[in-house]
Protein backbone atom coordinates (compact mmCIF):
# COMPACT_ATOMS: atom_id res chain seq x y z
CA UNK A 1 0.00 0.00 0.00
CA UNK A 2 1.64 3.15 -1.01
CA UNK A 3 0.87 5.60 2.17
CA UNK A 4 0.55 9.27 0.80
CA UNK A 5 1.89 12.82 2.60
CA UNK A 6 -1.07 15.08 3.82
CA UNK A 7 -1.72 17.46 0.81
CA UNK A 8 -2.63 21.31 1.93
CA UNK A 9 -5.28 23.13 0.25
CA UNK A 10 -5.19 23.17 -3.22
CA UNK A 11 -4.94 27.72 -3.23
CA UNK A 12 -2.58 27.52 -0.37
CA UNK A 13 -0.62 24.37 -2.57
CA UNK A 14 -0.75 27.03 -5.49
CA UNK A 15 0.71 29.63 -3.80
CA UNK A 16 3.90 31.17 -5.44
CA UNK A 17 5.00 32.21 -1.61
CA UNK A 18 6.12 35.83 -0.50
CA UNK A 19 9.75 36.98 -1.63
CA UNK A 20 11.13 37.95 1.42
CA UNK A 21 14.43 39.53 1.47
CA UNK A 22 17.88 38.05 1.40
CA UNK A 23 20.05 37.44 4.31
CA UNK A 24 22.92 39.82 4.07
CA UNK A 25 25.35 37.05 5.31
CA UNK A 26 24.26 35.59 2.19
CA UNK A 27 24.50 38.22 -0.42
CA UNK A 28 27.67 39.20 1.11
CA UNK A 29 28.90 35.52 0.65
CA UNK A 30 27.53 35.93 -2.92
CA UNK A 31 29.49 39.31 -3.65
CA UNK A 32 32.51 37.72 -1.71
CA UNK A 33 32.97 40.30 0.31
CA UNK A 34 32.74 40.81 4.28
CA UNK A 35 29.16 41.91 5.36
CA UNK A 36 30.46 44.47 7.21
CA UNK A 37 31.99 46.11 4.16
CA UNK A 38 28.05 45.88 2.46
CA UNK A 39 25.51 48.38 2.47
CA UNK A 40 22.41 46.67 3.41
CA UNK A 41 19.86 49.01 1.43
CA UNK A 42 17.31 46.57 0.63
CA UNK A 43 14.55 46.17 3.75
CA UNK A 44 14.55 50.15 5.01
CA UNK A 45 15.62 48.89 8.13
CA UNK A 46 16.50 52.04 10.43
CA UNK A 47 20.31 52.16 9.68
CA UNK A 48 21.74 53.03 12.94
CA UNK A 49 20.01 49.66 14.39
CA UNK A 50 18.71 49.90 17.59
CA UNK A 51 19.04 52.23 19.88
CA UNK A 52 21.39 52.10 22.99
CA UNK A 53 19.10 52.33 25.52
CA UNK A 54 16.37 49.64 24.03
CA UNK A 55 19.57 47.11 24.02
CA UNK A 56 20.31 47.86 28.13
CA UNK A 57 16.11 47.38 28.52
CA UNK A 58 17.06 43.95 27.20
CA UNK A 59 20.15 43.16 28.57
CA UNK A 60 18.86 44.39 32.18
CA UNK A 61 15.79 42.12 31.34
CA UNK A 62 18.25 39.08 30.79
CA UNK A 63 19.38 39.19 34.67
CA UNK A 64 15.85 38.84 35.41
CA UNK A 65 14.58 35.41 36.49
CA UNK A 66 11.49 34.52 34.63
CA UNK A 67 12.81 36.41 30.93
CA UNK A 68 12.10 34.14 28.47
CA UNK A 69 10.84 31.09 30.92
CA UNK A 70 7.58 32.36 31.11
CA UNK A 71 4.90 33.30 28.66
CA UNK A 72 4.09 37.37 27.51
CA UNK A 73 1.10 38.91 28.92
CA UNK A 74 -1.40 37.67 26.61
CA UNK A 75 -3.77 41.48 27.02
CA UNK A 76 0.04 43.17 26.44
CA UNK A 77 -1.15 45.27 28.79
CA UNK A 78 2.20 47.38 29.40
CA UNK A 79 3.00 47.67 26.00
CA UNK A 80 -0.32 48.77 24.59
CA UNK A 81 -0.58 51.27 28.00
CA UNK A 82 2.86 52.97 26.05
CA UNK A 83 1.49 52.47 23.03
CA UNK A 84 -1.33 54.97 24.78
CA UNK A 85 1.06 57.15 25.64
CA UNK A 86 2.86 56.92 22.46
CA UNK A 87 -0.24 58.00 20.35
CA UNK A 88 -2.08 59.40 22.50
CA UNK A 89 -5.37 56.99 22.14
CA UNK A 90 -7.23 54.70 24.57
CA UNK A 91 -5.40 51.30 25.42
CA UNK A 92 -8.80 49.69 24.49
CA UNK A 93 -8.11 51.05 20.41
CA UNK A 94 -4.79 49.92 20.15
CA UNK A 95 -3.41 45.93 19.61
CA UNK A 96 0.31 44.38 19.27
CA UNK A 97 1.17 41.90 16.95
CA UNK A 98 4.50 40.04 15.82
CA UNK A 99 4.93 43.10 13.27
CA UNK A 100 2.94 44.64 11.18
CA UNK A 101 2.46 41.91 8.73
CA UNK A 102 0.92 39.59 11.31
CA UNK A 103 -1.73 42.18 12.14
CA UNK A 104 -2.62 42.83 8.33
CA UNK A 105 -3.43 38.88 8.27
CA UNK A 106 -5.11 39.06 11.23
CA UNK A 107 -7.31 41.42 9.86
CA UNK A 108 -7.79 40.26 6.60
CA UNK A 109 -8.74 37.26 7.83
CA UNK A 110 -11.08 38.42 10.45
CA UNK A 111 -12.97 40.85 8.50
CA UNK A 112 -13.37 39.21 5.19
CA UNK A 113 -14.72 35.95 4.15
CA UNK A 114 -13.06 33.93 1.25
CA UNK A 115 -14.94 35.19 -1.93
CA UNK A 116 -14.65 38.99 -0.61
CA UNK A 117 -12.26 41.80 -2.29
CA UNK A 118 -9.34 43.56 -1.22
CA UNK A 119 -8.46 46.71 -3.63
CA UNK A 120 -4.53 47.79 -3.66
CA UNK A 121 -2.45 50.66 -5.74
CA UNK A 122 0.36 49.04 -7.42
CA UNK A 123 3.10 49.51 -6.81
CA UNK A 124 2.99 49.14 -3.34
CA UNK A 125 4.22 46.35 -0.41
CA UNK A 126 3.98 42.81 -1.97
CA UNK A 127 2.55 41.23 1.17
CA UNK A 128 -0.65 42.50 0.03
CA UNK A 129 -1.13 40.07 -2.81
CA UNK A 130 0.31 37.15 -0.72
CA UNK A 131 -2.32 37.94 1.98
CA UNK A 132 -5.05 38.04 -0.47
CA UNK A 133 -4.13 34.50 -2.12
CA UNK A 134 -3.91 33.16 1.25
CA UNK A 135 -6.94 34.23 2.69
CA UNK A 136 -8.86 33.51 -0.83
CA UNK A 137 -9.75 37.18 -1.55
CA UNK A 138 -9.96 38.98 -5.06
CA UNK A 139 -7.46 41.07 -5.92
CA UNK A 140 -8.55 44.01 -7.53
CA UNK A 141 -5.49 46.71 -8.59
CA UNK A 142 -6.58 50.08 -9.64
CA UNK A 143 -2.57 50.88 -10.35
CA UNK A 144 -1.02 53.95 -9.54
CA UNK A 145 -0.68 57.00 -12.48
CA UNK A 146 1.54 58.85 -13.74
CA UNK A 147 4.49 59.80 -11.60
CA UNK A 148 2.65 57.02 -9.84
CA UNK A 149 0.08 59.21 -8.01
CA UNK A 150 -2.95 57.50 -6.72
CA UNK A 151 -5.49 57.99 -9.36
CA UNK A 152 -9.08 59.13 -7.17
CA UNK A 153 -11.91 58.35 -9.34
CA UNK A 154 -10.32 54.94 -10.18
CA UNK A 155 -10.53 54.15 -6.66
CA UNK A 156 -13.57 55.19 -5.94
CA UNK A 157 -15.24 54.40 -9.07
CA UNK A 158 -13.63 50.48 -8.29
CA UNK A 159 -15.34 50.43 -4.77
CA UNK A 160 -19.04 51.34 -5.96
CA UNK A 161 -18.49 48.33 -8.61
CA UNK A 162 -16.90 46.06 -5.94
CA UNK A 163 -20.21 46.84 -3.74
CA UNK A 164 -22.68 46.59 -6.68
CA UNK A 165 -22.01 43.35 -6.71
CA UNK A 166 -22.34 42.71 -3.45
CA UNK A 167 -18.97 41.61 -2.62
CA UNK A 168 -17.57 42.87 0.68
CA UNK A 169 -14.15 44.86 0.51
CA UNK A 170 -11.22 46.44 2.28
CA UNK A 171 -9.14 48.89 0.44
CA UNK A 172 -5.56 49.03 1.89
CA UNK A 173 -3.86 52.07 1.06
CA UNK A 174 -0.14 52.71 2.28
CA UNK A 175 0.99 56.26 4.04
CA UNK A 176 3.93 56.63 2.97
CA UNK A 177 3.71 54.04 0.16
CA UNK A 178 6.15 51.44 -0.38
CA UNK A 179 8.08 51.86 -2.42
CA UNK A 180 6.98 55.64 -4.09
CA UNK A 181 7.35 57.14 -0.96
CA UNK A 182 3.93 59.52 -0.84
CA UNK A 183 1.35 60.57 1.63
CA UNK A 184 -2.33 59.71 0.90
CA UNK A 185 -3.67 62.65 0.28
CA UNK A 186 -6.38 62.95 3.48
CA UNK A 187 -9.48 64.18 1.31
CA UNK A 188 -8.94 60.73 -0.29
CA UNK A 189 -9.09 58.79 2.35
CA UNK A 190 -11.95 60.76 3.75
CA UNK A 191 -13.69 60.40 0.24
CA UNK A 192 -13.44 56.51 0.31
CA UNK A 193 -14.64 56.41 4.74
CA UNK A 194 -17.23 58.43 3.76
CA UNK A 195 -18.54 56.77 1.02
CA UNK A 196 -18.64 53.70 3.62
CA UNK A 197 -15.40 51.78 2.39
CA UNK A 198 -13.17 49.93 5.01
CA UNK A 199 -9.74 51.54 4.70
CA UNK A 200 -6.79 49.58 5.94
CA UNK A 201 -4.00 52.35 5.89
CA UNK A 202 -0.66 51.18 6.05
CA UNK A 203 1.21 53.45 8.21
CA UNK A 204 4.40 51.60 8.46
CA UNK A 205 6.72 54.91 7.38
CA UNK A 206 4.79 57.11 9.18
CA UNK A 207 7.40 58.42 11.59
CA UNK A 208 9.45 59.23 8.67
CA UNK A 209 6.94 61.94 7.45
CA UNK A 210 6.33 62.88 11.17
CA UNK A 211 3.31 61.43 13.42
CA UNK A 212 1.14 64.62 12.24
CA UNK A 213 1.12 63.31 9.05
CA UNK A 214 -0.87 60.43 10.16
CA UNK A 215 -4.59 59.73 9.94
CA UNK A 216 -4.77 58.44 13.14
CA UNK A 217 -7.28 61.92 14.27
CA UNK A 218 -10.00 60.43 12.01
CA UNK A 219 -10.33 57.35 14.10
CA UNK A 220 -12.64 59.08 16.74
CA UNK A 221 -15.14 59.75 13.67
CA UNK A 222 -14.19 57.08 11.24
CA UNK A 223 -15.00 53.42 12.31
CA UNK A 224 -14.53 51.81 8.95
CA UNK A 225 -11.12 53.05 9.77
CA UNK A 226 -7.50 50.79 10.86
CA UNK A 227 -4.74 51.58 10.78
CA UNK A 228 -1.42 49.34 11.21
CA UNK A 229 1.96 50.86 12.63
CA UNK A 230 5.51 48.68 13.14
CA UNK A 231 8.45 49.19 15.00
CA UNK A 232 10.30 47.50 12.28
CA UNK A 233 11.60 50.81 10.61
CA UNK A 234 11.74 53.59 13.04
CA UNK A 235 12.49 52.13 15.81
CA UNK A 236 15.41 49.83 14.56
CA UNK A 237 14.08 46.51 15.97
CA UNK A 238 12.75 44.68 12.93
CA UNK A 239 14.22 41.11 14.12
CA UNK A 240 12.06 41.51 16.99
CA UNK A 241 8.94 41.56 15.28
CA UNK A 242 6.73 44.03 16.47
CA UNK A 243 3.64 46.06 15.16
CA UNK A 244 0.45 47.23 16.05
CA UNK A 245 -2.72 48.59 14.86
CA UNK A 246 -5.06 51.37 15.72
CA UNK A 247 -8.90 51.01 15.31
CA UNK A 248 -12.32 51.19 16.56
CA UNK A 249 -12.50 49.70 20.36
CA UNK A 250 -15.28 47.30 18.94
CA UNK A 251 -12.86 46.07 16.20
CA UNK A 252 -10.05 45.72 18.73
CA UNK A 253 -11.88 43.93 21.33
CA UNK A 254 -12.94 41.01 18.42
CA UNK A 255 -9.48 40.77 16.87
CA UNK A 256 -7.87 40.29 20.49
CA UNK A 257 -9.92 37.52 20.70
CA UNK A 258 -8.67 35.69 17.64
CA UNK A 259 -5.08 36.49 17.25
CA UNK A 260 -2.66 33.65 19.23
CA UNK A 261 -2.56 34.75 22.47
CA UNK A 262 1.00 34.80 23.19
CA UNK A 263 1.68 36.29 19.65
CA UNK A 264 4.12 39.20 20.97
CA UNK A 265 7.31 37.73 22.54
CA UNK A 266 8.84 39.22 25.90
CA UNK A 267 11.50 40.96 24.43
CA UNK A 268 9.55 42.75 21.72
CA UNK A 269 7.29 43.93 24.27
CA UNK A 270 10.48 44.98 26.36
CA UNK A 271 12.08 46.60 23.23
CA UNK A 272 8.72 48.51 22.26
CA UNK A 273 8.22 49.59 25.80
CA UNK A 274 11.77 51.13 25.63
CA UNK A 275 12.11 52.24 22.59
CA UNK A 276 9.18 54.40 23.38
CA UNK A 277 10.83 55.64 26.25
CA UNK A 278 13.98 56.12 24.05
CA UNK A 279 11.76 58.30 21.13
CA UNK A 280 13.57 61.70 21.67
CA UNK A 281 17.10 59.76 21.38
CA UNK A 282 15.63 57.94 18.27
CA UNK A 283 14.17 60.94 17.18
CA UNK A 284 17.37 61.98 16.62
CA UNK A 285 18.21 59.19 14.13
CA UNK A 286 15.10 60.10 12.29
CA UNK A 287 15.96 63.23 11.91
CA UNK A 288 19.42 62.20 10.59
CA UNK A 289 18.05 59.86 8.24
CA UNK A 290 15.32 62.28 6.42
CA UNK A 291 18.59 64.76 6.25
CA UNK A 292 20.55 62.33 4.40
CA UNK A 293 17.50 61.22 2.29
CA UNK A 294 17.16 64.89 0.73
CA UNK A 295 21.07 64.55 0.53
CA UNK A 296 20.68 61.40 -1.56
CA UNK A 297 17.70 62.27 -3.20
CA UNK A 298 19.84 65.83 -4.65
CA UNK A 299 22.95 63.39 -5.73
CA UNK A 300 21.22 61.12 -7.20
CA UNK A 301 19.50 63.81 -9.40
CA UNK A 302 22.40 64.82 -10.59
CA UNK A 303 24.07 61.55 -11.53
CA UNK A 304 23.23 60.55 -15.18
CA UNK A 305 20.74 58.34 -16.13
CA UNK A 306 18.91 58.75 -12.83
CA UNK A 307 15.41 60.14 -11.43
CA UNK A 308 14.82 59.50 -7.71
CA UNK A 309 11.22 60.15 -7.18
CA UNK A 310 10.70 62.54 -3.55
CA UNK A 311 10.30 60.68 -0.69
CA UNK A 312 8.25 61.06 2.76
CA UNK A 313 9.82 58.16 4.12
CA UNK A 314 13.65 56.02 4.56
CA UNK A 315 13.71 55.01 1.41
CA UNK A 316 14.03 56.45 -2.66
CA UNK A 317 12.44 54.52 -5.50
CA UNK A 318 15.32 55.36 -8.51
CA UNK A 319 13.99 55.42 -12.08
CA UNK A 320 16.59 54.15 -14.14
CA UNK A 321 17.43 55.00 -17.53
CA UNK A 322 16.86 52.12 -20.54
CA UNK A 323 20.49 53.62 -21.61
CA UNK A 324 22.01 52.37 -18.47
CA UNK A 325 20.10 48.94 -18.25
CA UNK A 326 17.50 47.68 -16.40
CA UNK A 327 16.34 47.87 -12.75
CA UNK A 328 17.51 44.36 -12.33
CA UNK A 329 20.68 44.87 -14.11
CA UNK A 330 22.01 47.89 -12.09
CA UNK A 331 21.03 46.42 -9.08
CA UNK A 332 23.09 43.50 -9.93
CA UNK A 333 26.15 45.65 -10.79
CA UNK A 334 25.67 47.25 -7.22
CA UNK A 335 25.24 43.93 -5.34
CA UNK A 336 28.62 43.07 -7.04
CA UNK A 337 30.10 45.79 -5.20
CA UNK A 338 28.46 45.16 -1.75
CA UNK A 339 25.37 47.19 -2.60
CA UNK A 340 22.10 45.74 -1.47
CA UNK A 341 18.77 47.25 -2.52
CA UNK A 342 15.51 46.42 -3.94
CA UNK A 343 13.94 45.08 -7.39
CA UNK A 344 11.17 44.16 -8.72
CA UNK A 345 9.34 41.64 -10.57
CA UNK A 346 6.26 44.09 -11.58
CA UNK A 347 6.48 45.21 -14.62
CA UNK A 348 5.73 48.68 -13.63
CA UNK A 349 9.05 48.84 -11.52
CA UNK A 350 10.89 46.70 -14.37
CA UNK A 351 12.82 50.35 -14.62
CA UNK A 352 13.25 51.11 -10.83
CA UNK A 353 15.31 50.50 -8.26
CA UNK A 354 14.33 51.61 -4.17
CA UNK A 355 17.37 52.16 -2.44
CA UNK A 356 17.28 52.72 1.88
CA UNK A 357 18.61 55.44 3.32
CA UNK A 358 21.68 54.44 4.83
CA UNK A 359 23.66 56.04 7.66
CA UNK A 360 25.02 59.89 7.19
CA UNK A 361 28.17 58.44 7.34
CA UNK A 362 27.48 55.77 4.62
CA UNK A 363 26.39 58.09 2.37
CA UNK A 364 29.40 59.29 0.13
CA UNK A 365 30.99 55.39 0.15
CA UNK A 366 27.19 54.50 -1.54
CA UNK A 367 27.48 57.57 -3.65
CA UNK A 368 30.55 56.61 -5.05
CA UNK A 369 29.99 52.81 -5.60
CA UNK A 370 26.69 53.99 -7.49
CA UNK A 371 28.75 56.10 -9.35
CA UNK A 372 31.60 53.21 -10.27
CA UNK A 373 28.64 50.94 -11.50
CA UNK A 374 26.64 53.30 -13.93
C1 LIG B 1 4.26 49.10 3.91
C2 LIG B 1 4.73 48.05 4.86
N1 LIG B 1 3.88 47.57 5.77
C3 LIG B 1 4.26 46.64 6.65
C4 LIG B 1 5.55 46.12 6.64
C5 LIG B 1 5.90 45.02 7.57
O1 LIG B 1 6.18 45.46 8.83
P1 LIG B 1 6.57 44.45 9.98
O2 LIG B 1 8.04 44.29 9.97
O3 LIG B 1 6.07 45.15 11.21
O4 LIG B 1 5.83 43.16 9.75
C6 LIG B 1 6.47 46.61 5.72
C7 LIG B 1 7.84 46.06 5.68
O5 LIG B 1 8.55 46.18 4.74
C8 LIG B 1 6.06 47.60 4.80
O6 LIG B 1 6.89 48.06 3.86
Amino acid sequence: MSVERPFVRPHLARLAGYAPVVPLSERAAAAGLAPEACLKLDANENPYGMQDGVRDALRQALQETGFGAIYPDPDQMELRAALAGYTGLDASMILAGAGADELLDLTLRAVLAPGSAIITCTPSFGMYPFLADLNQLELIDVPRGDGFALRPDALLEAVQSVRARGVDLVVILTSPNNPTGDLVPRDLLEALLNGGATVMLDEAYVEFAGLDASAQALLSVQPRLIIMRTFSKWAGIAGLRLGYMLATAGLIADLAKVKQPYNVNQAAEIAGIAAIERRAEIGEQLAAIRATRDRLVNALAALPGLEPLPSESNFVLVRVDPAIGSGRELHDRLASVGVFVRTYSDPLLAGSLRISVPRADQLDVLLERIAAVL
